[in-house]
């Protein structure tokens, strides 16, 4: 394994969208699309053919010695939140590239093996997030996009035609269920427990599931002087109540494993000497335990209800995103198990608590997620760190297990 090329090559993708407090290369930039074209051509230069499908999910292929066979499926996404860091979705398709170097090394495999960089991973432009692994399973269509917005309010409809695609070929994405053997996405876990339990693998058994709302606060914008305290309809105020709402409702349910985030709010209109009279916020809900979900989420809707008629402040909740925890496939896990083991790599059997393309993926194949550690859990912020070791090890438990799917 050619430890000075990932490490090289994960630090040429950082330069794409590089900025003072992180990484910024959003769903469907320029920066994004840089970044999947020099990825395409690492592929060509490796000996891949390589195409875009229709929703810009860059797709290299090897062939197998058996061009009727199923094909293995490995990849991740290169698209950041703002201010991101290095090694979140980079790891799984330089990684992916790195493996299938590997095994094109080791002589020709029966079955075909292709590593995606799917489109549009991140929610944080849209509040919808896998967007390319969603169009390549058929869970989403160009129908809705209209509803999905950006902060400018530009929709995910016009940002994917401006984007040079064409809204009528997007179902040419979707992938046919029995054309596809396995799918296997390398990540770092994006938390904190591999680390703290000095494991080098994560097996990822199940995907937490978003659920994200977009609450929309009807005050009254106001005089900041003139107006009495007990006369405002202060929109900010209620926010407020429910940052703490979804603070303490989502604490009461953590032990299930479910967390709740307030991570936009927008106010209007933003003056210092004016009652805020409309706040839009986001909320983001998730876990593995389906049940636990649907109880936090009924157990804030009356929290907010009861917020909304205190402070006579009207509130709207309109659902971007209900998705459920997905199970991944026991067979994959085993293999990756027993990869660990060949290998002689500690491994923890867990869950994800982020979202991956992974969990759209096991919806038409069987589908593993393999984590590696980040330093103190952090991701999402430019201090997102994976030791090269650790990359080396994830790389290489990706490689035999490809091996194993395909040869
Ligand atoms: C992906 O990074 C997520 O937000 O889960
Ligand atoms: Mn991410
Ligand atoms: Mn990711």
């Amino acid at each position: 394994m050619d430890t000075n090329w990932i490490i090289n090559t994960i630090g040429q993708l950082a330069n794409i969208g590089d900025g003072e407090r992180g990484i910024t290369r959003l769903a469907f930039s320029d920066e994004e699309r840089r970044a999947k074209e020099y990825a395409a051509e690492l592929m060509r230069q490796a000996g891949l053919s390589v195409r875009f499908d229709a929703i810009g999910n860059v797709i290299g292929r090897l062939e197998g010695t058996d061009s009727t066979a199923k094909v293995v499926l490995t990849g991740s996404h290169l698209d950041t939140p703002p201010d991101g860091g290095k090694y979140d979705g980079v790891v799984g398709v330089v990684g992916g590239l790195a493996a299938i170097k590997e095994l094109m090394a080791r002589g020709p495999l029966t079955l075909p093996v292709e590593l995606v960089v799917f489109t549009a991973e991140e929610s944080s432009r849209f509040g919808y997030a896998t967007i390319g692994s969603k169009v390549m399973t058929g869970l989403t269509n160009a129908s809705s996009w209209n509803r999905v917005k950006d902060q400018t309010g530009l929709t995910l409809k016009q940002i994917v035609k401006d984007s040079g695609l064409n809204l009528a070929e997007i179902k040419g994405a979707v992938r046919n269920r029995d054309a596809i053997q396995a799918f296997v996405e390398l990540h770092i876990e994006g938390g904190p427990y591999l680390e703290r339990y000095r494991h080098s693998i994560g097996i990822v058994e199940a995907i937490a599931a978003p659920t994200r709302l977009r609450i929309l606060i009807e005050g009254q914008a106001a005089h900041s002087g003139s107006t009495p305290m007990d006369e405002r309809k202060d929109a900010l105020v209620s926010a407020a109540m429910i940052v703490l709402a979804v603070q303490d409702i989502a604490m009461e349910h953590a032990h299930q494993g479910t967390v709740g985030t307030v991570g936009i709010m927008r106010v209007y209109p933003n003056a210092m000497n004016v009652v805020p009279g409309r706040v839009e916020m986001g909320v983001d809900i998730r876990g593995v335990d389906h049940a636990s979900i649907i109880d936090t989420i009924q157990d804030l809707k009356d929290a907010i209800s009861t917020i909304a008629d205190g402070q006579d402040t009207p509130i709207s909740i309109d659902v971007l995103a209900s998705e459920k925890p997905v199970k991944l496939d026991d067979s994959i896990a085993l293999t990756v198990e027993g990869v660990c083991n060949d290998l002689g790599l500690k491994y923890s059997r867990m869950p994800s608590r982020a979202g991956h393309d992974t969990m759209n993926m096991a919806k038409i194949a069987p589908a593993g997620l393999i984590f590696i550690p980040c330093h103190k859990g952090i991701s999402h912020n430019i201090e997102e760190y994976a030791a090269p070791e650790d990359i080396v090890n994830g790389i290489n438990v990706l490689t035999e297990t490809l091996y194993k799917l395909a040869k």
